[in-house]
């Protein structure tokens, strides 16, 4: 199976000198589901974003899909974003302003591609939230809140979808709904996935899983 993602030592200072990350190396293959564990503080935000191209590592590299990150400008770091990676927060970030079906349109019409309704539609079927395309954010529960944050990620149709515990907020039901809806996703999709989540009772859905303590895999 050929990787998607590679990251290789990553070592990660924050300007108030806090070494989030030790030298962590990670590896996703193609259509992977991969787990990042951890307790607070251990480095899986820092983990993530780094990998996500959100954030330059102090040391390391990061390669997606062969390509080196670290050696990319601004501009196609960006662009390399926007073609191949969805990343999901833990809290949402919707825009309160818009509806749900705004809420993904607007991912399209930004990137300037055809068919953003179309899209937007298929994807909010698919998610179940047909019966919520004028809703607000704030008129949706948690666990549908989550699926418009999804349904956003997956606008551009990332070959890689990073999730920042996905479901932090829910209650473990629907925390089991939000990762069927992961495999099914592989599954049908062929998406790869590194979710980061601190619930050791959603360990059962990963392929692997990669500890984190005080910024060091263990
Ligand atoms: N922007 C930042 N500036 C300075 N320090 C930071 C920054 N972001 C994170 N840190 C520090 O880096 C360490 C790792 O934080 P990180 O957010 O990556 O952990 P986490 O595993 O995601 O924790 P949680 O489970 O609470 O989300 C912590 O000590 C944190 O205080
Ligand atoms: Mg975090």
């Amino acid at each position: 199976m050929s990787s998607i993602l590679r990251a290789v030592n990553l070592r990660k200072v924050y300007p108030n000198g806090v070494e989030a990350l030790k030298g962590v190396s990670v590896e996703v293959a193609e259509g992977e589901v991969v787990g990042l564990m951890g307790p607070s503080g251990s480095g899986k935000s820092s983990l993530l974003h780094l990998v996500a191209g959100l954030e330059k590592p102090t040391e390391g590299e990061i390669y997606l899909l062969g390509k080196s990150l670290t050696q990319m400008s601004e501009k196609e770091l960006a662009e390399l974003r926007q073609k191949h990676i969805g990343f999901v927060f833990q809290f949402y970030y919707l825009l309160e302003d818009f509806s749900v079906l705004e809420n993904l349109t607007i991912v399209g019409e930004l990137a300037g591609i055809r068919g953003s309704r179309e899209r937007a539609l298929e994807i909010l079927e698919y998610l179940r939230l047909t019966h919520r395309l004028k809703h607000r954010p704030s008129q949706l529960s948690g666990g549908e809140q989550q699926r418009v944050a999804i349904g956003r990620a997956l606008m551009l149709q990332p070959s890689l979808l990073l999730a920042d515990e996905p479901t932090g907020n829910l209650d473990l039901a629907e925390a089991h709904r939000i990762f069927e809806l992961f495999l099914q996703l592989r599954e049908e999709r062929g998406l790869s996935l590194l979710v980061a989540t601190h619930n050791e009772e959603l360990k059962v859905y990963f392929d692997r899983l990669y500890r984190l303590k005080d910024g060091e895999l263990v």
